[in-house]
């Protein structure tokens, strides 16, 4: 639990930590390389450690290097399961059910199970291994995919709202072990699947159009040992950038990836924030006149969803009326309801969150339903009169670093205690 008292305008220079989302793919990938993988700039978070875990269950190597990085050694590995004891703590474990497949000719993966952001089907990457020639079938609750030879294929993935991240690459993965050409349209553009491409590339596979809705991959027989530091990760800079912008502050964010901010940089110009950029340094400046606005979360290169709730968090202290649309989790205003026992006006319309403004959200108990709206409970706090009581904030150990120490380092007064058990 954490106790956060409000008011304090966060001010001086922050370090942004690798991206998690880079990481659960790239980590996940290396069971389909039978030699020594290094990894730099992975963060040290709950999600990282689950996948550790399940990689290790599998029985690969896997090692924390002084230096913070992580060799993995997935030489010796046997099986090709992944127990629903750890798949259900993480969805992002489906990652590796690409890899598996690809370089086993079998996985057997438990299938992840309801989540806090709202219906989460993984039917794209199921029909894009089943294009590969994969036999797919469900078992006990465990996916069952079979083909000891993949052939390349033409796919498409788009789902009813749009590209599959995760998805994206476990095709990717799996066609690159392929026989033949892939190409795979409506791909996620997403700097993490950029990443991920050049990861694989730099491991021998033949893939190009990353970043792109169109991806092409030429199977390769197999793929080889690497090293390969991850991205900054995109979201803890914004959410750093929102923490600044609501408390008033004038923060300077180090290690920002701002070429893959764009949308977030013109959501933030959008509401009046002023900023300066370099192509790794975003500095926000004070300004105490914002304006509401009008935002869409949409897929890459649109709004990130993953930085839908923070948004909302700020829109809820400035004056005048404001819209959230999410169109890639249109179920995702659980952090609403708790924004709104801290004083917010917001109301669910569909796929929307209609938002007006009040000049002071107060502290209140709150509890955090998921990994970004425990993020918007913090900035909501850090810009409330008073003191509030956040719990479950294991949800955000998931997928921030030493959050707390970097905003108190900043000039938040945020107290962790303990949480009690995970209810
Ligand atoms: C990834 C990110 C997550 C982010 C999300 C959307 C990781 C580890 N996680 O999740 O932080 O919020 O992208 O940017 O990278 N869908 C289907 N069928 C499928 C797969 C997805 O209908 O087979 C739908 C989903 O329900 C959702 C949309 O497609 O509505 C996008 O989901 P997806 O991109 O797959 O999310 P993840 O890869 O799980």
């Amino acid at each position: 639990m954490f106790w956060v008292e409000g008011g304090h305008p966060l001010q001086g220079t922050v370090h942004v930590d690798g991206s998690k989302n880079a990481s659960l793919p790239i980590l996940a990938a290396t069971l389909a390389i039978a030699g020594e993988v290094t990894l730099e700039q992975i963060p040290q978070l709950q999600d990282v450690a689950t996948m550790r875990q399940l990689l290790q269950s599998i029985g690969a190597a896997v090692e924390l290097l002084d230096d913070g990085s992580i060799r993995i050694n997935a030489h010796d590995v046997r099986s090709s399961v992944a127990s629903y004891e750890l798949v259900r703590q993480m969805r992002a474990s489906v990652c590796v059910l690409g890899p598996l497949l690809a370089r086993f000719g079998t996985a057997r993966v438990s299938l992840p199970g309801g989540c806090n952001i709202g219906h989460r089907p993984i039917d794209l990457h199921l029909r894009g291994l089943a294009a590969l020639g994969a036999d797919i079938r469900l078992e006990a609750g465990y996916i069952v995919a079979e083909g000891s030879q993949l052939y390349g294929a033409e796919l498409d993935l788009c789902g009813p709202h749009g590209p599959t991240v995760t998805g994206t690459c476990n095709i990717m993965i799996a066609a690159a072990l392929a026989k033949g050409r892939t190409r795979i349209r409506s791909a996620a553009k997403e700097p993490e699947v950029q990443d991920f491409a050049r990861f694989l590339n730099a491991a021998g596979a033949q893939i190009s159009g990353a970043g792109t809705s169109i991806v092409e991959i030429d199977g390769v027989d197999h793929l080889r040992g690497v090293r390969h530091a991850v991205i900054p990760d995109r979201i803890e800079a914004a959410t750093l950038a929102i923490a600044a912008a609501i408390t008033h502050g004038d923060v300077t964010i180090k290690n920002a990836p701002t070429t893959h901010l764009t949308s977030v940089l013109n959501a933030l110009d959008l509401i009046g924030i002023p900023f300066e950029v370099t192509p790794d340094t975003l500095h926000i400046r004070a300004s105490s006149r914002l304006r509401p606005a009008r935002l869409t979360a949409d897929p890459y290169p649109g709004l990130p969803t993953d930085c839908q709730a923070q948004f909302m968090a700020l829109l809820s202290t400035i004056p005048g009326e404001s819209r959230i649309t999410d169109t890639v989790f249109p179920e995702r205003f659980r952090h609403a309801a708790e924004l709104v026992r801290m004083g917010a006006d917001i109301r669910i319309q569909g796929n929307s969150a209609v938002i007006h403004g009040v000049t002071q959200l107060s502290a209140a108990p709150v509890m955090a339903s998921d990994l970004r709206a425990s993020a918007a409970l913090v900035l909501a706090a850090l810009a409330a009169e008073g003191h509030s009581e956040i719990r479950r904030v294991y949800h955000l150990d998931r997928g921030y670093h030493a959050f707390e120490q970097k905003l108190n380092q900043l000039g938040a007064r945020i107290q962790r205690v303990n949480d009690g058990p995970k209810i």
